[in-house]
């Protein structure tokens, strides 16, 4: 029988698995800040997010559907902030793997070189939309239209749309960082370009979406 008390007794929103183990990117990012970062911070934004939508029709909506009816809507803010965390996290952990970094897959990094002039820029880009997003925040490699872009989003800030979608996410909360970084949040972001960005995961969403 279901506990009514219990935040897990009508989940319908489920913590994902770590893809990879807590030490498994250290030490560009080590075991305890991904310990606090997901078992804390991912897991609550999960949890707070079934509390809000226990009871009620949200409770049985994917999460994208939930993302996409809360946005915008004042009187939803905290439904779609909690989504919307629970969303880009699970994206940036896949956005990260060990020994990542390095040359990207030949379809992307042709794709970056049309958009970007080459590898070097679009990450230079992507540095400069982690340094610049002022306090909370996302950075983003993303496909618009048929066109590589960087964006950032402040906050909960998402960028799926009708025409944008992202490739790779990466978190520039201090809670991302500040463990291992203190405030030197150009040192995380740049070593996680150069040495954990998961190039694959990102040609694997452009040939999903391109073909799409
Ligand atoms: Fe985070």
């Amino acid at each position: 029988m279901k506990k009514p008390d219990s935040p897990d007794a009508n989940a319908s929103i489920v913590l994902p698995e770590l893809p990879y183990a807590e030490g498994a990117l250290a030490p560009v990012i080590s075991a305890n800040t991904l310990a606090f970062h997901y078992g804390k911070h991912h897991k609550g934004y999960v949890d707070t997010l079934n509390k809000l939508i226990t009871g009620t029709p949200m409770a049985a909506l994917p999460l994208e559907e939930i993302i996409a009816q809360t946005s915008g809507k004042a009187d939803k803010v905290a439904v779609f902030n909690n989504a919307a965390q629970v969303w880009n996290h699970t994206f940036y952990w896949k956005s990260l793997r060990a020994k990542g970094g390095g040359e990207p897959p030949a379809a992307l990094r042709q794709k970056i070189e049309d958009d970007f002039d080459d590898v070097e820029a679009c990450k230079k880009e992507l540095l400069a939309a982690a340094t610049s997003q002022f306090g909370s925040g996302w950075a983003w490699l993303v496909l618009e239209e048929d066109k590589l872009r960087v964006m950032k989003t402040g906050n909960a800030g998402t960028v799926m749309g009708k025409h944008t979608q992202p490739l790779l996410g990466i978190d520039v909360w201090e809670h991302a960082y500040y463990l291992d970084y203190q405030n030197r949040r150009a040192d995380y972001a740049a070593a996680v370009l150069d040495k954990l960005v998961n190039w694959g995961f990102a040609a694997d969403n452009l040939a999903a979406h391109a073909s799409a």
